[in-house]
Formats: C-alpha cells, structure tokens, sequence
C-alpha cells in the first residue's frame, strides 16, 4: 500500500476537473483500511473517503488525506432455494457488479443497470432508478468505525434508509468507512418493468428477461445521460422536491403535463429536471459548465476545462429560477467538497 503525495484526483471523479489531494491511498482489504487509519499521516491530516467519485465535486485541491477502498471481491456468502447472498468488496466497480448478478441469473439489480460508482458507495445515498433503489436488496453494510477502529455490521433496518439518503450521510458522516455490502439477490425471475419507457423498450429488443431488462435501461440511460469519460458530470445533480399537495395543485394549475408522482396522501414529488427545462436552461452554458441538451438534472463539464466553482455558479443560478418560477427550494445530490 502506497500512499501517493500531490495526487491528481482527475481520474478519480466524475467531472474530471484538474484537482489535487495533498495524499491518496487506496488499501486493498479492511486489514489495510485499518493500518492506514492508524497511521499518523492519518491522524495529522483531514481525512475524505472517495468511492468511485461520480457524486462529489471538488471546490478546489484537497488539503488532506483521500482514501480509497480498493476491496475487490465478490463472494457468494449463503443460498437457499430462491435466494442468494453475496457479499461484494466495497471498491468492485457498481456495473461490474450488476453484469456479474445478470451473468448468474440473479435478480433485483439490473434495474440500477450503468449507474456509476463503486460497491461502497451505493448504500451511502441509497442510489436508485427506474423503480428500484439499492435498499430494496441490500441485507448488510459492513465496515470500520474511524476513531475506534471497531467493525460494525449493519443490518438493513438500522441503515435508515430513504430516498437518496441514509444513516451514512447523517449520523456516521465522516464516522465509518464501508468496507464490503451484503445482497441479497433472487433466482427466480422478478422483474420490476413499471417505470416509463422501460417496459416498450424491452419490447422492442424481444422477450421479458432479466437480459433484456438490462440491455433496455442502459439504453435508456445511454439515450438521456452523458458517459462520464466522454463529458464530465455526477449524474443528477439535484434531488427531486418533495413537496405538499397544495403546492403541487397550484403548479400543476397553471401548467399542463406536469410529471408528479404522489408520496402518500400528503405528499408529492415534482421532477426537478422538468422544473429547470420549463426555465429554460435544458442545453444551456455558463461558462465551461453547462445543462445537458437530453436531461436538465445533470450538470456538465462540458469543455472539459471547468471547475468546481464554475459549476456551482450555474447551480447557484438554475436554484433561484427554479426558486422565482415555481416558489421552490432544490437541494443538491451531489457532495460538495
Ligand atoms: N423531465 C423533463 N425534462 C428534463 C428531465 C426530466 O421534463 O430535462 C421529466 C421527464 O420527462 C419525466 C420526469 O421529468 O417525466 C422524470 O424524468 P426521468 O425519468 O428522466 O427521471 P428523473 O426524476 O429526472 C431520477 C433519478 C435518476 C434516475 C431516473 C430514472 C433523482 C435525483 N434522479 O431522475 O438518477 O436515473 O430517475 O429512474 O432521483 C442519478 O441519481 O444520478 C440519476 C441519474
């Protein structure tokens, strides 16, 4: 294990911005994770632990210490006649692990098909597209306590799981880091096809299966989000609002074909994407960074040459016209460091 100094992190996030850590390291089991948290580079420095850094977006050169779980493996740990648990390192590249699932004749995660990102990452902010999230499946997160060095185990009920949001993103932020996640995966077939166009494209490319659900969403993704090693981007970069009903009718009043999705019987989520085309900055630059021309949620690197502060301008901008257009607050997905 080798910790690295002035370390270009360029390639090790999503929007490619030229920025520096004062020191990177990247073990290769929780042994190793322990030995350099024990270390004194460790103790004397500010400490971030990246995944695979498709949800951050670095203000300027980090002044600390970046560790990287590079754990790799994938074991199948139980199995019972319809289900199997497999425990999965936490630095195994996201859509590796949802190919290898679909490879085995396991369902429950094809629908997080081509999502970016590594193992470690994926409980954080409970990622989730086209009607699955991943605490549909996950069974256990595993990991290490930063300043005792104790394991844990967490089962998944005491993650506090929500939408885009966990117990690793409040009450253990910079507390844990995440070494290995238990799944729980089915051998028989149990495709969700619900979600908009999901169901006509895999109709199109033939049979129902797990296969073609697959090739369906990366398609589907392909179509409306930009690869992050062609144009820089985080995927969305904002959540979508969660609001009261009142204020959902009012918007819904006075614009035709607004997408909703109802959350209970007071609740209502509006897609932040469809507020920010409606004000008009689907396509549009400021700067080097710009709004995607196919899905206004994602925020690009779009010259390459941006940095973070150009990007959070363009936020900053596209929050108070959604705010003036429609009298509501959206909030950032992305961690801004
Ligand atoms: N819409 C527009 N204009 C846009 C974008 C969206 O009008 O520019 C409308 C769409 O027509 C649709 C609705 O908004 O009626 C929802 O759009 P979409 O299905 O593309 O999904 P989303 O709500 O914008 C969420 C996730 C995505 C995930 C998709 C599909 C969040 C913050 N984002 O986006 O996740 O892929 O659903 O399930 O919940 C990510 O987190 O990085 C991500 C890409």
């Amino acid at each position: 294990m080798v910790i690295q100094q002035n370390y270009s992190l360029k390639p090790h996030h999503t929007f490619h911005f030229n920025v520096q850590a004062d020191f990177f390291v990247a073990p290769e089991s929780k042994e190793e994770v322990i030995e350099i948290l024990k270390a004194p580079v460790c103790k004397s420095n500010p400490l971030l632990i990246l995944g695979g850094g498709s949800n951050i977006l670095f203000k300027s050169d980090y002044k600390g210490l970046i560790l990287k779980p590079n754990i790799q493996n994938i074991t199948v740990v139980d199995e019972q006649e319809n289900n199997l648990w497999v425990e999965v390192g936490a630095g195994v590249d996201w859509d590796y692990f949802v190919e290898w699932s679909v490879k085995n004749n396991l369902y429950g995660i094809e629908n997080l098909s081509l999502i970016p990102g590594n193992v470690g990452a994926c409980p954080v902010q409970n990622i989730g597209a086209y009607g699955v999230e991943v605490k549909d499946v996950i069974k256990q997160v595993n990991g290490v306590y930063i300043d005792t060095l104790e394991s844990f185990s967490f089962k998944n009920e005491e993650c506090d799981f929500a939408y885009r949001n966990s117990i690793f993103k409040n009450h253990l932020k910079g507390k844990v880091i995440i070494t290995s996640v238990v799944f729980e995966l089915k051998k028989q077939a149990e495709l969700k096809l619900g979600y908009g166009d999901v169901l006509e494209k895999i109709n199109e490319l033939g049979e129902q299966n797990l296969v073609n659900t697959r090739k369906a969403i990366v398609h589907i993704r392909e179509s409306k989000l930009p690869d992050p090693e062609v144009i820089g981007n985080v995927g969305s970069f904002f959540k979508n609002p969660v609001v009261e009903n009142s204020i959902a009718h009012k918007i819904i009043e006075q614009h035709n074909n607004v997408p909703h999705y109802k959350i209970g019987d007071t609740l209502c989520k509006i897609p932040a994407g469809w507020m920010i085309e409606q004000c008009g900055w689907k396509g549009r630059s400021l700067g080097n960074a710009a709004v995607h021309e196919k899905q206004a949620l994602v925020l690009v690197n779009k010259t390459g040459k941006a940095n973070g502060e150009e990007v959070l301008r363009l936020a900053s901008e596209i929050e108070k016209s959604v705010k003036s257009k429609f009298g509501i607050t959206i909030e950032k997905e992305v961690n801004v460091i």
